[in-house]
């Protein structure tokens, strides 16, 4: 299994709220597509953590805008004025990452009610597994649509990958839960949290780090993914929100 790939072919125009400017592009297959740019700040390892905590929350049974790999020629940005988005454009040329656009969605903010507990519970779980800092009520990282909660923007998951941090710091690393906009939820948390234990299985696991292209990784950078993670579900009583059940 892989993940489909398109080819831009044209540059709509740049995303400015995001700290790493995405854009929207066309694909050839007529799709419309947040592109995170694999010459991004951030680099392509924000892109290999987009795959890999998107595709485990999808699998999970949480709503992830589709996700493709997208070939980009920079010619196709050719009219776009901005010098700082021309460089962006030329560093990704090649392979990078498309997100399926939601057109019409808003960023959550709690207006309009929560999704209740057991979703706050599972994403406030699943967020504290993967470390993602990225989902507090300063940029909560959800965009409602067709009044539906969707997660975007895991490119911060995973950090223990910019330097190699061993599996079993890893494993044990606190999270900060009273950042996340689901914080309320911590007492629900022990009640879903077995469920969640019981399906990410080393199975699922690799199967989501296959999705990640090759050109993205490391030697033995696979191997390394798989362990991280299966030493952090078996020290969840260290970072898990609400207690250990
Ligand atoms: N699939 C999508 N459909 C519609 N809008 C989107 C989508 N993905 C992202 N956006 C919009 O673009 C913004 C930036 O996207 P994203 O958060 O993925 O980028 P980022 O550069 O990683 O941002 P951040 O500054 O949060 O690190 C989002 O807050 C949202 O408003
Ligand atoms: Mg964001």
């Amino acid at each position: 299994m892989s993940l489909p790939i398109v080819t831009a072919t044209r540059y709509v125009l740049p995303l400015r709220e995001g700290g790493s400017l995405p854009g929207v592009v066309e694909g050839n297959d007529l799709g419309t597509y947040v592109i995170k740019f694999q010459g991004a700040g951030q680099g392509p390892k924000a892109l290999v953590a987009e795959i890999i905590v998107g595709e485990l929350f999808r699998r999970l049974g949480l709503r992830v805008p589709e996700l493709k790999l997208i070939e980009l020629d920079p010619a196709i940005g050719k009219s776009e004025p901005d010098q700082e988005i021309q460089h962006l454009l030329v560093r990704s040329a090649g392979l990078n990452l498309a997100v399926d656009y939601l057109p019409g969605s808003f960023g959550y903010d709690g207006s309009a009610g929560n999704p209740g507990d057991d979703a706050m519970a599972k994403i406030l779980w699943l967020d504290a597994f993967v470390a993602n800092v990225d989902r507090s009520w300063r940029n909560t990282n959800l965009l409602v649509w067709h009044k539906n909660l969707w997660l975007i923007d895991h490119g911060a998951a995973l950090y223990f990958h910019h330097s190699w941090m061993s599996a079993e710091k890893f494993a044990s690393l606190p999270y900060d839960a009273d950042d996340h906009v689901f914080s309320v939820a911590a007492p629900a948390v022990p009640a879903v949290a077995e469920e969640l234990v019981a399906a990410i299985t080393s199975e699922l696991l690799t199967e989501v780090i296959a999705l990640v292209p090759d050109e993205w990784l490391g030697d033995g950078d696979r191997e390394r993914y798989l362990g991280h993670l299966l030493a952090r579900l078996e020290q969840r009583a260290t970072w898990q929100p609400g207690g250990a059940a």
